[in-house]
């Protein structure tokens, strides 16, 4: 029992005197152990630390005075070094996807609150017609991929402790969707306790658990290094991730041109590249690429000022408009970066939010009306200004952006089944496919194109194919 009253101890000594006095008080003594082992690990002294910074006396970020768009590969074939040649960074990507040096990485820890959805958002049904969940469209798009590169491209899925058996169970009862199991990694992220945000004192969910919420998709690179996961990679010869999140059904498991630019371009210290989208108006709510100081930074939406998200440029189009949609090539040799070198750790962000408790001063259960509490996260794009020279490729928003995120309206199941259509008929039209449209070009029918026929347009030529689609119909390719 020593050292549960060291824990005890050191509890008080960093400011946690109520749950100190509560794990003093409470019996049995087994209930008194199971508290300390959810928190014997913690660095209290780190903790005192964050919550005087983050909880207690939180001031908002500021933007740098020195702030300026971001430059990137643009659609229009014009890139921060001149003109820049598609079909050469295409050939040297698919040589290095065949070399089978590229894995898929897929951060699927969130708490996925905003979609409601009881269960690991990957287990969501998303695909328009057939509704297939998230993780069988990127198990399918990764099988096409295989095939295509005659490649094993692995993939390391990322859980928390709040979905990680649930995420491999539902993997096993889907027979991994067709992929090898050898090849599918899942390992955990780590976890933050909860802090009351008044007091800065750590929250229980109930007698006998700290509530905890997983540390942000930023957790990724510690949880990288000790699940295992990056040494995996490193033996199995893999030199670049390609990122991207649970919630996007349109994200390009690999897209060689992107891997070619990241690997080769002359800008590039191939350590962590991005795509974007223009943004679709000024107060889009998605994080903008910025340079500060010769170095690229996603500055979030909130923390941009409405002057600068107004600003326009020459060309009359928003100043700042390189949207981030969480899309990254990330190589193994940053990871390796990153985790070995403390002057390299990631700030954490602060996100208030509703958390049910147990309230140690009555004994009753809590449910908020009110955000009541504060989680501390990562953000895996905090990386981007620790590599020496990061670039950004900006993509088609229809092609490789359709989220998940909320039960209505924007980034909706809803709206990303439009999308999701919208693309198919785009590729479908790109192959001599007539598509019924209304007036306004909305496509008359639902369609859904399987990734294990096509992962792209150049697929569809080798698929079966009618000469047009009827209006009202839904359609599998
Ligand atoms: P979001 O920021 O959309 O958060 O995550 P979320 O937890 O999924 O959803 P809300 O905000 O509670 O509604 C973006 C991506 O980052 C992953 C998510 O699983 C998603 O793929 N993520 C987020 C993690 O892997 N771990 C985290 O701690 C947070």
């Amino acid at each position: 029992m020593q050292y549960v009253n060291d824990t005890i101890e050191r509890l008080a000594q960093s400011g946690q005197h109520q749950l100190a006095d509560y794990v003093t008080k409470v019996t049995p003594d087994s209930a008194k152990e199971m508290i300390i082992d959810q928190i014997k690990n913690i660095d209290f002294d780190s903790l005192a630390i964050m919550i005087d910074k983050y909880v207690l006396n939180f001031e908002d970020s500021k933007i740098p005075s020195s702030i300026e768009p971001a430059k990137y590969y643009s659609l229009d074939g014009k890139g921060p070094t001149g003109e820049w040649d598609g079909a050469k960074y295409k050939a040297l990507g698919e040589e290095i996807i065949r070399a089978s040096k590229v894995a898929c990485f897929t951060v699927a820890g969130g708490q996925g609150s905003r979609l409601g959805y009881e269960g690991p958002k990957g287990c969501f049904p998303t695909s328009c017609v057939q509704n297939k969940p998230l993780f069988e469209i990127f198990a399918h798009s990764i099988i096409g991929s295989q095939k295509k590169y005659n490649a094993i491209i692995p993939w390391y899925i990322m859980t928390s402790p709040l979905n990680h058996d649930a995420t491999v169970q539902f993997f096993g009862e889907h027979d991994y969707f067709g992929l090898d199991s050898n090849n599918v990694k899942f390992f955990q992220q780590g976890v933050m306790p909860s802090i009351d945000a008044k007091s800065g004192q750590i929250l229980l969910s109930d007698p006998v658990h700290v509530a905890t919420n997983p540390d942000g998709h930023g957790g990724a690179y510690q949880a990288l290094l000790v699940s295992g996961a990056l040494s995996d990679m490193q033996h199995r010869g893999i030199e670049h991730m390609s990122y991207f999140q649970v919630d996007n059904p349109h994200a390009m498991v690999v897209d060689p041109t992107f891997i070619g630019l990241h690997a080769h371009a002359p800008d590039s210290s191939g350590e962590f590249s991005s795509k974007i989208v223009a943004k679709s108006s000024w107060d889009e709510k998605v994080g903008v690429f910025c340079n500060v100081d010769g170095r690229t930074e996603i500055i979030e939406y909130s923390d941009l000022s409405e002057d600068l998200a107004k600003q326009l440029n020459s060309e009359n189009r928003l100043a700042f408009n390189a949207g981030s949609i969480a899309i990254h090539i990330i190589s193994t040799r940053f990871i390796n970066k990153i985790v070995s070198d403390p002057d390299y750790a990631l700030p954490f962000h602060r996100a208030n939010k509703k958390v049910s408790h147990f309230d140690l001063s009555t004994g009753l259960g809590v449910i908020p009306e009110e955000n009541n509490a504060v989680k501390l996260e990562k953000f895996v794009f905090d990386g981007i200004p620790l590599a020496s020279n990061s670039i950004i490729v900006e993509t088609d928003r229809v092609e490789e952006f359709a989220p998940v995120k909320n039960q209505t309206g924007a980034d909706s199941i809803e709206s990303s089944r439009l999308i999701q259509t919208e693309r198919a008929a785009r590729w479908l039209e790109a192959v001599g496919v007539s598509i019924p449209r209304d007036q306004d070009g909305n496509v008359e029918a639902t369609i859904e194109i399987s990734p294990l026929s096509a992962t792209c347009v150049e697929d569809l030529k080798s698929c079966d194919l009618p000469a047009s689609i009827e209006s009202g119909t839904t359609v599998i390719i």
